[in-house]
């Protein structure tokens, strides 16, 4: 077996790129030293967010960004375009579903002020992140769930529509044929789109949708509506997101892990480092065990790690546009 040391090496290579630009966006990273609000922010705007979906989610949130809109605005139209996208069979629109034909959406969205909102469950409706976003600014609430969250979002003008294309029908078929009548975990069937951002006004939000883990037990519920596993914003720290096999991430409390330790001065990447080292210190076995973080801290700096090869990001600021590989612990 390979040493914890090796697979970084063979991870390293592609996140060159990221080391530099959090190098040259503050030169200030002593872990004796706390983000905290009054300090210069050295790269903003800047908007992050999970796997290679990520580039086209980030050109909408861009177009929010560089006109000097909100983070929050931000976020929610970015990830519109992957819920949107029948292509993409992890998130939304022609999302995998439940063992039992459901295609059913959970997601969250966080603002500046730790105004947060969430559905759960939901199915039926394309975009649950604005879903999510009517729950947070027009109820007292944080989450609606399954029936209660898709009567709330037809009264909020949405419209039902059904989300299980041809394409992820036969895969559902195909799954019912061939496999046993478990859910799978695997690396494809987990890519969440997670976003976050600061805006010009140096303000932070995130976003976290998903059709969650394919052919799940019908019920089933993962990390990416809940605010602090899937997503946790503070504004004085950072935001982080999570992808992967949900029930790790609730376990861990990941996304307000990440924030935590970066409000204890670790930067972005240490601290996705050392909530990735969490997850496999709690879980004895980490068969198909994939999760992935990325985080970004007040100062915009940013970082991502992930259990296994195989986790990327797509990063978009002024001066780039890119795609960055994770470093991780272990191969497949
Ligand atoms: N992280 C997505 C899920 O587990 O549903």
């Amino acid at each position: 077996m390979k040493s914890r040391r090796e697979f970084i090496k063979i991870g390293a290579v592609g996140t060159a790129a990221l080391l530099t630009q959090t190098a040259c966006a503050a030169d200030d990273k002593s872990e004796d030293n706390p983000i905290i609000a009054t300090e210069t922010i050295a790269i903003k705007p800047i908007v992050l967010s999970t796997w290679n979906h990520g580039i086209d989610a980030n050109k909408a949130a861009w177009e929010i960004l560089s006109k000097n809109g909100t983070a929050l605005d931000a976020v929610e139209q970015g990830v519109r375009v992957t819920e949107s996208d029948p292509e993409n069979q992890s998130v939304g629109l022609g999302g995998l579903p439940d063992r039992d034909g459901y295609v059913t959406l959970d997601a969250c969205i966080m603002d500046h002020n730790s105004n947060c909102g969430a559905v759960a469950y939901l199915q039926d409706i394309e975009n649950p992140i604005s879903v999510a976003r009517k729950v947070m600014e027009d109820t007292p609430h944080v989450m609606l769930a399954g029936d209660g969250a898709f009567e709330f979002a037809l009264e909020k003008g949405f419209t039902k529509t059904n989300l299980l294309t041809e394409k992820s029908k036969e895969a559902w078929l195909n799954w019912l044929a061939e496999s046993e009548y478990e859910p799978q975990i695997n690396s494809e069937n987990h890519d969440t789109i997670g976003m976050i951002a600061i805006d010009e006004s140096g303000n932070l939000a995130g976003a976290c949708t998903t059709s969650g883990m394919a052919y799940k037990l019908h019920g089933r519920v993962g990390d990416s509506p809940i605010i602090g596993a899937g997503l946790f914003v503070d504004n004085e720290i950072g935001a982080a997101c999570a992808t992967g096999v949900g029930e790790a991430v609730i376990r861990t409390a990941g996304s307000a892990i990440v924030v935590e330790l970066m409000r204890h001065g670790k930067t972005p990447q240490e601290a996705c480092e050392e909530a990735v080292a969490r997850i496999i210190s709690k879980h004895k076995d980490l068969t198909n065990m994939q999760v992935g973080f990325i985080a970004l801290n007040k100062k915009g700096e940013y970082g991502c790690h992930s259990v296994y090869a195989g986790f990327n990001i797509a990063v978009r600021h002024t001066d780039f546009e890119e795609m960055v590989d994770a470093q991780y612990e272990m191969e497949w």
